[in-house]
């Protein structure tokens, strides 16, 4: 091994080792809390996995542990090893876990899976900070779930630090959820402004999948309105055709620790969530957006 391999393996530079599987992994990420990410994350992973019969892997890069609170029912902690234990595993000598495959645990839906929340996520993004390839960490120990999921969605927190960057260089796909407020608008830029840079410094070739529209509410059109029009000038095709109702049903399943479609599968917050599913199936590149339930899909 030469001396440049040596190096390399014990700061766990790893990069190169490790390219990032197209077309299948979409991070949720906004520059804002409250817009709506993880009630995405969610109802889109249930759909896909319920109406698409794919198999989904969430991951919830927010130390909040949200993602586990809206499935209360069915993501177990079970007190392992965290998503914290398999990022900085990267370059380490003795591995307890090296794959992100060691963490999942399954949920009550037949075709979903899902990290235990990790609270120390905070701490990890700090001592990520004195890391070299700090933002590589997450891409490599992912082959194992990469390979065995259809799909892969990470849930962000609300700021871009390390942890969001590490899901950004990790995924082939973004989704921007913005909510019809002004801030929020102002917070897509600069979302897509950072996907820009990870393109040209860290030579990813991330794609924005597309900005959705969250909590529009008619009863608000002329605000609505105008924030729907300038998202559609400033974005152009990056604007989705999905729209996400106000919907308190989204608002309740998430407090009752179900997904909208358990919750109550006919309310618009339902429906919205259902179309968004074949609409960002159809932008990643699969084909057959159509299929009935339990049918696979096929990956163009
Ligand atoms: N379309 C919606 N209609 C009504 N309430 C919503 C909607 N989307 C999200 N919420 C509620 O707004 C709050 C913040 O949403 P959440 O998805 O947790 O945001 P984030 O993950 O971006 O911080 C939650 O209480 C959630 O239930
Ligand atoms: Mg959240």
């Amino acid at each position: 091994m030469s001396l440049t391999e040596q190096i390399r393996k014990i700061i766990g530079f790893e990069q190169e080792a490790a390219p990032t599987p197209r077309g299948k992994i979409l991070a949720v990420a906004a520059r804002k809390g409250g817009v709506g990410k993880t009630t995405t994350t969610v109802n889109l992973a249930v759909a896909m996995a319920r109406y698409h019969g794919l198999d989904v892997l969430m991951v919830d890069m927010d130390g909040q542990g949200h993602v586990a609170e809206a499935l209360s029912a069915v993501v177990r902690d079970q007190g392992g090893a965290s998503l914290s234990d398999v990022m900085l595993s990267s370059g380490r000598e003795v591995r307890r876990v090296d794959d992100l495959m060691d963490i999942v645990v399954q949920t009550s839906e037949p075709r979903l899976w899902a990290t235990p929340s990790d609270k120390g996520l905070a701490v990890t993004e700090g001592i990520m900070a004195g890391m070299i390839g700090r933002e590589f960490l997450l891409r490599n120990v992912m082959r194992k779930a990469a390979a065995r999921f259809d799909v892969i969605i990470f849930d962000c927190p609300p700021n871009v630090g390390n942890l969001t960057l590490n899901a950004m260089v990790a995924s082939s796909h973004v989704l921007v959820p913005c909510d019809m407020s002004i801030l929020s608008m102002a917070a897509v830029g600069d979302i897509i402004g950072v996907i820009d840079t990870v393109n040209e410094q860290l030579g990813h070739d991330l794609e924005v999948l597309g900005v959705l529209p969250v909590r529009v509410d008619r009863r608000n059109g002329k605000l609505t309105d105008q924030i729907l029009k300038e998202l559609s000038d400033n974005w152009g095709e990056r604007l989705l055709s999905s729209r996400i109702p106000a919907n308190s049903s989204l608002a309740r399943a998430q407090v009752s620790g179900v997904s909208v479609f358990d919750f109550d599968s006919r309310s618009a917050g339902a429906r919205a969530y259902r179309n968004l599913a074949a609409e960002v199936l159809g932008r990643m590149g699969f084909r057959g957006v159509d299929a009935p339930a339990g049918r696979k899909f096929q990956k163009s």
